[in-house]
């Protein structure tokens, strides 16, 4: 934890009991606006923020690795004007957090079809993560064009095309040849999953990865999310006992 906010919100969590990686199913932006009577594209605009404070608190408590679902494979299915807007969102976020990810030691990294999103989206994309690519304070993964199922799918063709040409033996297939070609390879599972705006589901996210990650549901929609809630929640975190199908203490 940085020394320059022991002393604020952040002084009543254990450093030694914090989650390494937090998942973040960020859902309610459309809620949030119709509540307003705004359009939807309004709920992005501040989910937009939401997710500025997010990555700035989780850099300040000192999580490793923060994973965000920012557009799964299903949201291209939205009105081809909602699905713009949120490029641009994603683009101009790229572009206004390059230099707090460089001060602040964050490395960005994506996962899912990144080869589907829109070229100039790509290009600020990928700039960002080369720019960041030494930093090792915080990995914020944001996860775009991402499904689990489609994630599962490469990762068995992958392994198909290994066995057909010799590389892997079936026999040796297990859990971690699995991990290994999921694009979450380099990055271990996630500890705590919180999703915001009280739906219990997953969405097809990350499921192989989440076989034993805590699960906190907020009725809170993500625009009104903030770092007191975040707090909250990793406080409710250090309670639980993880026992990973084994007996507890
Ligand atoms: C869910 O709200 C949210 C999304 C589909 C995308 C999340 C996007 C952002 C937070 C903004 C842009 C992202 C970045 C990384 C800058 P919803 O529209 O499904 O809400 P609803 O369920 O209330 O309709």
């Amino acid at each position: 934890m940085n020394s320059n906010t022991s002393s604020s919100i952040y002084k009543d969590l254990d450093p030694a009991k914090l989650p390494s990686h937090v998942a973040i199913i960020m859902d309610g932006n459309g809620r949030w606006a119709k509540k307003r009577l705004f359009n939807r594209i309004k709920g992005h605009e501040k989910g937009s923020e939401t997710v500025r404070t997010i990555v700035r608190a989780c850099r300040e408590i000192g999580i490793s690795y923060l994973t965000l679902y920012a557009f799964s494979t299903e949201n291209w299915q939205r009105p081809r004007s909602e699905v713009a807007a949120l490029m641009t969102l994603l683009k101009k976020f790229l572009k206004s957090e390059q230099k707090e990810m460089l001060d602040n030691n964050i490395r960005l990294y994506a996962i899912g079809q990144i080869e589907r999103l829109p070229e100039d989206v790509r290009q600020v994309l990928y700039k960002a993560m080369t720019l960041t690519k030494k930093n090792n304070g915080m990995l914020l993964v944001l996860a775009l064009s991402y499904g689990g199922r489609a994630e599962i799918v490469r990762m068995v063709k992958e392994i198909a095309i290994k066995t057909k040409d010799g590389s892997i033996d079936p026999d040796s297939i297990a859990p971690e040849i699995i991990s290994k070609h999921l694009y979450t390879s380099e990055i271990p599972d996630p500890d705590l999953l919180i999703r915001t705006s009280g739906e219990m589901r997953i969405s097809n996210f990350l499921l192989w990865q989440i076989a034993y990650t805590e699960i906190y549901v907020t009725d809170t929609l993500w625009p009104d999310f903030g770092k007191n809630e975040l707090v909250r929640i990793l406080q409710d975190y250090q309670q639980r006992e993880r026992r990973f199908g084994k007996v507890g203490n």
